[in-house]
């Protein structure tokens, strides 16, 4: 991934933010010693961020699709109201115990439920609305995920898609195919009279939307 700030920025604004706490940084250890592409977890800057989005919408549904090893749907499940819930999808099965192991270290067990199948066919069986959804499978799937999930997510909802620079590849002249899907994706949203949205440069990119 393509680093977005001079190094010694970066480090800067992740000593003056809140610091990743004890249960974040014990599954990141864990994913990076366990698991394959541990690369793909949120982290420190985005997870705070995520969780200061929860916090200030205070969600009573949240709809995760890419779960991996739960580090995105701890951030975000910490920001959910009052008896809400987070929905979070993954098709690999062999990645549930250790997310179930750190929901219930970060006291989240009753909050997140973790559906483990193909997003595509797990989405239209959720009868719920969303205030909040996070899009972070494969890529090639967004502006799919997108269509599937916008008539779930009620006014004034938001939607969050991560990776959408692909580590700057979007703005090439030629594309492979995931980052032509992600360049669909961010013309789709453009297209879209039905949002607001922006592109932060955080990280890896991330599309923020918000239904009108
Ligand atoms: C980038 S990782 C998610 C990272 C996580 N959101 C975080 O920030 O810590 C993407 C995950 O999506 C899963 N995935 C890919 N395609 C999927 C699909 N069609 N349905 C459900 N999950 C999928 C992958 O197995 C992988 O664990």
């Amino acid at each position: 991934m393509m680093q977005m700030l001079p190094e010694a920025l970066e480090a800067y604004i992740a000593a003056h933010s809140t610091p990743e706490d004890e249960v974040l940084r014990e599954l990141s250890r864990e994913t990076h010693l366990k698991v394959l592409m541990p690369q793909m977890l949120s982290g420190h800057l985005q997870g705070i961020f995520l969780e200061l989005t929860s916090r200030m919408l205070r969600p009573a549904r949240i709809l995760e699709i890419g779960t991996y090893t739960g580090y995105s749907a701890i951030c975000l499940a910490r920001g959910l109201s009052p008896g809400g819930v987070l929905y979070t999808i993954e098709r690999n099965e062999e990645l549930a115990p250790l997310c179930h192991k750190y929901f219930q270290k970060a006291g989240l067990q009753q909050s997140i439920r973790l559906l483990i199948g193909n997003a595509a066919h797990i989405i239209p069986t959720l009868h719920e609305t969303f205030d909040l959804v996070f899009i972070d499978a494969d890529k090639i799937n967004y502006p799919l995920y997108y269509d599937l999930v916008f008539g779930k997510v009620r006014q004034g909802g938001i939607i969050i898609a991560d990776n959408v620079l692909w580590s700057g590849k979007v703005a090439e002249p030629t594309h492979d195919k995931d980052t032509a899907a992600l360049h669909a994706f961010n013309c789709k949203l453009k297209n879209d009279p039905r949002i607001r949205h922006f592109i932060l440069p955080l990280r890896d990119g991330l599309h923020l939307a918000v239904k009108l």
